[in-house]
C-alpha cells in the first residue's frame, strides 16, 4: 500500500480558525470552513439519519440556526441506495439541504444490529435489516459510499467498542483488540479516501473503551495519520455516567488544539456544557429529536413532560423565554417579552393526547432550538470571556425547575 502522499492526496477542504480560548477550562470558540459553508463552533449537529431531521423542514432548520446536520452511511446505503444518490450528485441536493453535512461511517450502526453481524479483519458481514440480503461493509466501501454522498465531513470506518461484551463488562484485552482494529481501519479509510480523490475532510475516531492508556494509544496513532479532524467515539454506550465524564475529562483536550474535535453521540444539555469545557467543538445526539417525539422537552429551567396532566390547561408556551417557532410563533418574540403568539402547553398536551403529528413536529422544533441556542450562548460567552460565569448560571437555572 502507498502512503496517502504517494496516492496524490490534496489539501482537504477544511479550515479551522481558533477565535477565542477560555483560560479557566479547555473551552474554545472557533470557525470551521467546509466545502458547503462555514460552521461556528462549538456546535450541535441535528441528526438526519435517513436524509431528514425527522419532522422538520430544512427551512425550519435554517431558521433555528442549524449550520451542519448528520446523515448516516448505513441507512442511506440501504435506502434509497447509491444509484439514486449518485443521480442527485450527493445527499445535499437529494435532501434539499445545501449547508454542510457530516456522515457517520456505518460502524456504529452495524454495531447496533447486535447478533445479526459478524466482524472480521476485512469488515462487517451482516444481514440487511430491510430484506435479509447478505451484506458486507468495510472501510473501503464506507469511503466509497460517503464519497457518493459528498459529505463535507466523512467519518472513518470504526468499531465502536461496547461497554459490555457478551454479558460482561468489556475487558482491557477486548478493548485493546477493538481499538487496534479501528486503527487499522483508520489507515485503510485514509488510503481509500485518498484513492477516491475525495476533496472533503476525513475524521479519525479515538476508541479505547473505558481505559485511559488505550485512549492515549489510539489518539497518538491517529494523530500520526495527520487527519483534518478527530472524534472521540465509544462513549454513551451504556457505561455509568461517571465513566463517561472520566473519558470526557481525559481525551478531548489531548487532541491537537488546531484541529476540530467531535464528541460522538453526546448528550444532555449538561453534557454539552461539560464537553465544551473539556475542549469539544462538535456534538451530535438523537436526544433532542427523539425525546421530542415522546414528549420530553428541554427548557432553560429544566425538563418538562408534555403528557403530564398538569399542562392540561396551561396557557404558557414550553419555555416563556424561548424564541422558537413553537414557543414564540412567527414573530420570534418570547412570550414573557410580550409576544403572546406561540403555542400553549395546553395545546401541545391536547395534540399529543390525540396523536396529532403537529405535536412531535413542534416539540422537535423547540428541542433543537434549545440545543442550538445553548451552543450560541456558549459561543457568545466564550467571545466575551465569560464562560465560567455562563457555566455557573446554566447549572443554577437548569436546576430551578419549570
Ligand atoms: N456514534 C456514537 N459513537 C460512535 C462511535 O464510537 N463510532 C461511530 N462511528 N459512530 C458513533
Ligand atoms: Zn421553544
Amino acid at each position: 500500500r502507498g502512503t496517502p502522499a504517494a496516492l496524490g492526496q490534496c489539501a482537504p477542504m477544511l479550515q479551522f480558525d481558533l477565535l477565542a480560548t477560555d483560560p479557566a477550562s479547555h473551552a474554545r470558540r472557533a470557525r470551521l470552513t467546509l466545502h458547503h459553508g462555514v460552521v461556528e463552533t462549538p456546535i450541535f449537529m441535528p441528526v438526519g439519519t435517513y436524509g431528514t431531521v425527522k419532522g422538520v423542514l430544512p427551512q425550519s432548520l435554517h431558521a433555528m440556526g442549524a449550520q451542519i446536520i448528520l446523515g448516516n452511511t448505513f441507512h442511506l446505503w440501504m435506502r434509497p441506495g447509491l444509484d439514486v444518490l449518485r443521480n442527485f450528485g450527493g445527499l445535499h441536493a437529494f435532501e434539499n439541504w445545501h449547508k454542510p453535512i457530516l456522515t457517520d461511517s456505518g460502524g456504529f450502526q452495524v454495531w447496533s444490529l447486535g447478533e445479526m453481524r459478524k466482524i472480521t479483519e476485512q469488515g462487517v458481514h451482516f444481514a440487511s435489516p430491510v430484506n435479509g440480503d447478505k451484506l458486507f461493509l468495510s472501510p473501503e466501501i464506507s469511503m466509497q459510499i460517503q464519497t457518493v454522498l459528498d459529505s463535507d465531513i466523512v467519518m472513518q470506518f470504526d468499531e465502536c467498542t461496547p461497554y459490555e461484551t457478551k454479558g460482561h463488562i468489556t475487558t482491557e484485552h477486548e478493548a485493546r483488540a477493538s481499538m487496534e482494529l479501528s486503527l487499522r481501519w483508520a489507515r485503510r479509510s485514509q488510503e481509500e479516501f485518498a484513492r477516491l480523490q475525495n476533496r472533503n475532510a476525513l475524521f479519525g475516531i479515538v476508541q479505547g473503551g473505558m481505559f485511559e492508556h488505550l485512549r492515549e494509544e489510539s489518539l497518538a496513532a491517529l494523530v500520526a495519520l495527520d487527519l483534518p479532524g478527530y472524534a472521540v467515539g465509544g462513549v454513551s454506550v451504556g457505561e455509568p455516567k461517571e465513566d463517561m465524564l472520566r473519558i470526557m475529562a481525559h481525551t478531548p483536550h489531548r487532541l491537537p488544539a488546531h484541529k476540530p474535535r467531535y464528541l460522538m453521540g453526546v448528550g444532555t444539555p449538561e453534557d454539552l456544557v461539560e464537553g465544551v469545557a473539556q475542549g469539544v467543538d462538535m456534538f451530535d445526539c438523537v436526544m433532542p429529536t427523539r425525546n421530542a417525539r415522546n414528549g420530553t422537552l428541554f427548557t432553560r429551567y429544566g425538563d418538562l413532560k408534555i403528557r403530564n396532566a398538569r399542562h392540561k390547561s396551561d396557557p404558557r408556551p414550553l419555555d416563556t423565554s424561548c424564541r422558537c417557532e413553537a414557543c414564540a410563533g412567527p414573530s420570534g418574540v418570547p412570550w414573557d417579552e410580550g409576544g403572546r403568539t406561540g403555542f400553549s402547553r395546553a395545546y401541545l398536551h391536547h395534540l399529543d393526547r390525540c396523536g396529532e403529528m403537529l405535536a412531535p413536529m413542534l416539540c422537535t422544533i423547540h428541542n433543537l432550538h434549545y440545543y442550538l441556542q445553548l451552543m450560541q450562548e456558549m459561543r457568545s460567552a466564550l467571545e466575551a470571556g465569560e464562560f465560567s460565569a455562563f457555566r455557573a448560571r446554566f447549572r443554577e437555572e437548569r436546576a430551578r425547575g419549570v
